[in-house]
């Protein structure tokens, strides 16, 4: 198999939340290196295994797909899908470095995914449907395309907005509701996978599993850079795009600040759930 990208988008997908710069991707690299265990972990409880051809949907840079394409080895494929160019140009250039050539990219909105139907064994989503103002289209066409017995796992937020940090802030809080905010406006659900079990039994699956994941994290550990790095980039953005004042945001990182120099802070990331469900 050789490393292409094909492109199916036939519109412009409305953009990305979070936008796919430079620092967007270097952002997405800590959140993986942060939850990199839960995942391996779920792939393995999902049952992904060599030989496997499976889907990377909303991929990113890829941080997943590259790790996926070495679990299931050169007997198995993974194809990556984003709507992303940049980012999948990113994950091309990577497949050339490690070097693996069992890795598809196709650039194309989600919402029109239209893969052939039974070539799947697994797929795999991770903070993707959180974005989407219709989960439920989504899970079907992954349904369409996994052969019987396939298995989807999905890593997703639950209930984001018990994110808190002790000591507590309610100009943290502030921060918080305003991204909240903006992720609706856009469309997305931040608690999506609290419906997501519901959603997979109506588009033909059987939930095998749905699990609450939550950690907490101190300053210093790779928990904390997760929201740090995301803070930073942000929370400026929120005050462009007029969500939060520019009082509220200087407080919330004077907050956030404070609480990063001390070491009894904790912060509890948003609550997220583990699912892994069967096509029947
Ligand atoms: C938070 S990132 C997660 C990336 C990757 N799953 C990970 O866990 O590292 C969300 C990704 O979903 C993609 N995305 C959002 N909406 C999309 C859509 N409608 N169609 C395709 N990709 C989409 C974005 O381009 C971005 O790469």
């Amino acid at each position: 198999m050789t490393n292409t990208t094909i492109a199916l988008t036939s519109g412009e997908p409305d953009e990305y939340l979070f936008r796919t710069g430079d620092a967007e991707l270097m952002r997405l690299g800590y959140q993986h290196r942060a939850w990199g265990a839960q995942t391996y972990a779920i792939w393995e409880r999902a049952g992904f295994a060599p030989g496997w051809r499976i889907l990377d949907l909303g991929a990113g840079p890829g941080f997943c797909t590259v790790d996926l394409a070495h679990l299931v080895g050169p007997s198995g494929s993974v194809l990556a899908v984003d709507a992303s160019e940049r980012f999948l140009s990113h994950i091309q250039k990577r497949m050339a470095v490690e070097p693996l050539d069992n890795v598809q990219t196709i650039e194309c909105d989600v919402n029109e995914l239209d893969l052939p139907a039974g070539s799947l064994d697994g797929a795999y989503a991770r903070w993707l449907l959180c974005f989407l103002p219709d989960p439920l289209n989504v899970v079907k066409r992954v349904g369409a395309a996994l052969r019987s017995g396939g298995v989807f796992a999905i890593q997703d937020y639950s209930n984001y907005r018990a994110v808190d940090v002790v000591p507590k802030s309610k100009a943290f809080q502030r921060g918080i509701a305003a991204f909240r905010a903006s992720w609706e406006a856009h469309g997305g659900d931040q608690d999506v996978a609290s419906r997501l079990p519901e959603l997979l039994v109506e588009a033909g699956f059987d939930v095998r599993e749905a699990t609450p994941l939550v950690r907490t994290g101190r300053p210093g550990t790779s928990v904390w850079a997760w929201p740090d790095i995301f803070f930073r980039l942000h929370i400026p953005a929120m005050v462009e795009t007029g969500y939060l004042s520019e009082a509220d945001a200087a407080e919330f990182m004077a907050a956030w600040d404070e609480r990063s120099k001390d070491p009894n802070a904790v912060l509890l990331t948003p609550p997220m759930m583990d699912i892994v469900a069967a096509k029947r």
